[in-house]
């Protein structure tokens, strides 16, 4: 058995897929176009380990998914790739839309060529599970009731409006086709490989680095916070007994105002690399506000934990600490990403492949 995953050399793909083979020792098929996002150090780990197999490419290549279906003849797809970061959508939505919708749409119409082309049992067995966020409900107000799975879609940031466009479109095969498909809808996550453009390995890196923590506007807009491996052990759930068609949200009940987690890893980086000059949270710096930023998003999620039995094992606390500790001992994967080192290496491993 195989499962194939898409965007595996990003944040949480490459947690999801060092996760997936350590749990069930599974092989694994990678399909990553390697954007600015994709950093195949991540999976340094798995070198040579004939479970993992690695696919430079993009899901919007309909050729070469279909070739990728038929030779490894996986029974799941596991839908990470995509766009991620709201900052960037805002300054140049096109590629959000190309992959996230287009992309997904692409992959979509060759998971189902392939489903219908497969015997019993394999077909009944196949799996489409599309991973996707809370940003599709749109911005919270402070005493609102949290997202459940049949809040209205409201998404504000060309980000969250792509990846609600590709949720309806997984949702739309389904219901038309009969694709066996399940999404999860996640809150915002943390922890290991998180490309340092995302607010926690930022405020980490500048506050090492001595420079300015920038928070936008007054630092009270609240997100939930999720450890990265909490989400990959939620969706293997999903994966495994989540029912057809259904949505899944994902959270750890843990609301938090960006200013809160900043000073957070403040305290943290005192306590567990103290600066001379004083507390990193001297750093703290106000800026303008992110274009049509989200107030607060947060997640009911109830129905994983009634339907699945799922929970996070983490709280922010523990999680947190991990996180900071995992930077500090990751000077050097920190250091290559932020040069660019890193796109360098991919250049000579897999440019010179092509
Ligand atoms: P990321 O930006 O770190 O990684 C995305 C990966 O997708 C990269 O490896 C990139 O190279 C790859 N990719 C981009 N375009 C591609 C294409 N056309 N074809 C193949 N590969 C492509 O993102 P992430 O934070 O790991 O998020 C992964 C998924 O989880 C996304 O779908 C995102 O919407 C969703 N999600 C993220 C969060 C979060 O907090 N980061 C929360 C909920 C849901
Ligand atoms: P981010 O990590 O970009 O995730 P998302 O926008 O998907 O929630 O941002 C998390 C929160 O932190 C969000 O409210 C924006 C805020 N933020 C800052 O205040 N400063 C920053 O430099 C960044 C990147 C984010």
């Amino acid at each position: 058995m195989t499962i194939i995953v898409t965007g595996g050399a990003g944040f949480i793909g490459a947690n999801f897929i060092l996760d997936w083979i350590e749990a069930t020792g599974e092989p694994v098929v990678n399909l990553d176009k390697l954007t600015y996002a994709g950093n195949p150090d991540n999976l340094a780990s798995l070198a040579g380990d004939d479970r993992y197999t690695f696919v430079q490419g993009d899901i919007g290549d309909s050729a070469l998914v279909s070739n990728l279906l038929e030779r490894h003849r996986p029974r799941a797809i596991v839908n990470f790739a995509a766009e991620s970061h709201v900052d960037r959508s805002i300054h140049g939505p096109d590629d959000f839309i190309q992959t996230n919708v287009v992309g997904t749409c692409n992959l979509l119409a060759a998971a189902r060529a392939y489903w219908e082309s497969l015997p019993e049992p394999e077909h009944s067995a196949f799996r489409f599970l599309h991973v996707s966020t809370d940003e599709v409900y749109g911005s919270l107000e402070m005493g609102d009731d949290p997202f459940t799975e049949t809040h209205p879609f409201a998404p504000n940031s060309p980000y969250s409006a792509s990846k609600a466009a590709s949720d309806h479109f997984v949702r739309a095969w389904h219901h038309t086709y009969g694709l066996p498909v399940l999404t999860t809808n996640c809150s915002n996550n943390y922890g290991p490989y998180q490309f340092p453009e995302k607010l926690i390995p930022l405020i980490i890196h500048n506050a090492l680095a001595g420079k300015p923590l920038p928070i936008y506007a007054d630092g009270q807009n609240v997100r939930d916070w999720l450890y990265v491996s909490d989400h990959c052990s939620a969706i293997r759930r999903v994966l495994e007994d989540g029912r057809l068609g259904e949505t899944y949200n994902i959270g750890g009940w843990n609301e938090l105002n960006n200013l809160e987690v900043v000073n957070t890893v403040c305290q943290l980086l005192d306590e567990l690399q103290p600066d001379s000059a004083g507390s990193y949270s001297r750093l703290i710096a106000f800026v303008e506000d992110r274009a049509g930023h989200d107030r607060r998003y947060a997640i009911d999620a109830r129905k994983i934990e009634r339907e699945l039995g799922w929970k996070p094992a983490e709280s922010f606390e523990t999680g947190i600490r991990k996180t900071v500790r995992w930077y500090l001992d990751h000077a050097d994967w920190v250091g290559r990403v932020t040069s660019g080192e890193y796109r360098q290496w991919i250049d000579r491993h897999y440019r010179a492949e092509a």
